[in-house]
C-alpha cells in the first residue's frame, strides 16, 4: 500500500494503473476509520483492479468550527486497518493541496439539498460536493464507494454526478452497526458513554 499527500504523485501511480487497463475504485472518507470504512474499501477490493482511499477532514463542510477542530485525526491506526483489507492507495492530502483556491462554487440540487441534514446544517452538502468533485476529478474513479448509513448524502452525490455528467458509478453499502444496534460513525468516539 502506498500512501500519498500530493496530487501529481497519486496521478503518477494512476496513469500506471489506467494504461494497463486497470478498473479504479475511490473510497472517499474523513479518516477515523472503523469496520463501516472497512467494509467499503473490502466491497471496491472486490469489484476493482486498484482502490484508493482519501483521508481528508475536508473543512467546506463542516458549519461548525468546533465540530471541526474535534473531528477525530488517526491517520497512523487508519493506514494499519487500510493495508489490512486490500487498499492499494491512501490519498491524505493537506488543505491547500485540495483547495489551492477557495472553492467558491455552489451546488444546490433543491429538494435534497434542502430538507433534513440539509436545513440544519447550511453549507453542509456544498462544502461535501465541492471536496467530493474534486476527489472525482483527481482521481477519476470508475466506482466510488459510499454508506447507506449517510443516505441523505448519497442521494446529494448522484444528483452531484449526473449535474458533473460524469461516468461513474456511485455504489450504495449497507450499514455497519455497533452491537448496541447504533450505526458506526467516526464521531461515535465524542460520544460519552
Ligand atoms: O461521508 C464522509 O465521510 C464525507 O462527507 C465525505 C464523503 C468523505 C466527504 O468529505
Amino acid at each position: 500500500m502506498k500512501v500519498f499527500s500530493k496530487i501529481a504523485d497519486l496521478q503518477n501511480e494512476l496513469f500506471e494503473a489506467r494504461k494497463n487497463k486497470k478498473t479504479v475504485g475511490l473510497v472517499p472518507t474523513m479518516g477515523a476509520l472503523h469496520a463501516g470504512h472497512a467494509s467499503l474499501v473490502k466491497r471496491s477490493v472486490s469489484d476493482n483492479d486498484v482502490t484508493v482511499v482519501s483521508v481528508f477532514v475536508n473543512p467546506t463542510q463542516f458549519n461548525d468550527k468546533t465540530d471541526l477542530n474535534t473531528y477525530p485525526r488517526t491517520l497512523d491506526e487508519d493506514c494499519k486497518l487500510l493495508e489490512s483489507v486490500g487498499a492499494d492507495f491512501v490519498f491524505a492530502p493537506s488543505v491547500e493541496e485540495v483547495y489551492p483556491s477557495p472553492d467558491t462554487r455552489s451546488f444546490e440540487f433543491p429538494p435534497v439539498t434542502t430538507v433534513m441534514e440539509g436545513a440544519h446544517r447550511p453549507g453542509h452538502f456544498n462544502g461535501v460536493c465541492q471536496v467530493v468533485s474534486r476527489l472525482f476529478y483527481i482521481v477519476r474513479p470508475d466506482k466510488a464507494y459510499f454508506g447507506e448509513k449517510d443516505w441523505q448524502q448519497i442521494a446529494v452525490i448522484k444528483a452531484l454526478v449526473k449535474y458533473l455528467g460524469l461516468k461513474l458509478y456511485i455504489v450504495e453499502c449497507p450499514i455497519v452497526r455497533e452491537e448496541d444496534g447504533l450505526a458506526k460513525s467516526s464521531r461515535n468516539t465524542l460520544l460519552a458513554s
